[in-house]
């Protein structure tokens, strides 16, 4: 999970479920407009103590419904979970066939430089494809330039 800050999450708020058991929240999973015809999932995460009961499936259903009432046609996530995502309709894609706005969280990753999530895809084909602008697709490699100041902001 990326750090993420009081000010990002309130910003973020409207993007998140979360699932409540007896009252207390035991998993989230936020939905972010990237692109006119791509949303990505985002900070999808289960609880230890919870997992295996279905919850982060139930989560990452409602990131679906969410993308198909806002009639946009991709869902992407960046993950480890490779054998979940591909259970619930996802496919592994190449990296560089993503716009390269994916990418803007990756300058606060300690990973930035050796990536190694997988890029994954689900294409709801029930909602019609768009005529839109084109977005850039990533410099190969993903590799994102740290301004030196950003990187010795503690000095
Ligand atoms: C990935 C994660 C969200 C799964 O949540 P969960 O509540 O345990 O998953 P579910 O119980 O809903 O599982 C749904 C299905 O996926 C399968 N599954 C879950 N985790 C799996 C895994 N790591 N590998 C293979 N299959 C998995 C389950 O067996 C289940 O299959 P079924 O429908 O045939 O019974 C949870 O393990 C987690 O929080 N991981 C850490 C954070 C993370 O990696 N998030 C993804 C970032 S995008």
């Amino acid at each position: 999970m990326l750090f993420k800050s009081y000010a990002q999450l309130y910003e973020d708020l409207r993007d998140f479920a979360v699932y409540e058991k007896e009252g207390r929240v035991v998993g989230c999973c936020g939905l972010a407009i990237i692109w006119a015809d791509l949303t990505e999932i985002r900070s999808l995460a289960v609880d230890d103590a919870f997992r295996g009961q279905g919850i982060g499936k139930r989560l990452t259903e409602w990131a679906v419904e969410e993308a198909h009432r806002l009639q946009i046609r991709r869902i992407m996530s960046l993950t480890y979970e490779q054998a979940f995502f591909e259970k619930l309709g996802f496919e592994v894609v190449n990296k560089d066939t993503l716009p390269l706005k994916v990418w803007s969280d990756c300058v606060k990753c300690p990973k930035r430089d050796g990536c190694d999530e997988i890029a994954m895809v689900r294409t709801l084909h029930d909602v019609p494809m768009i005529v839109m602008p084109t977005a850039a697709p990533t410099p190969k490699g993903v590799s994102i330039p740290v301004l030196e100041s950003f990187a010795e902001v503690d000095d």
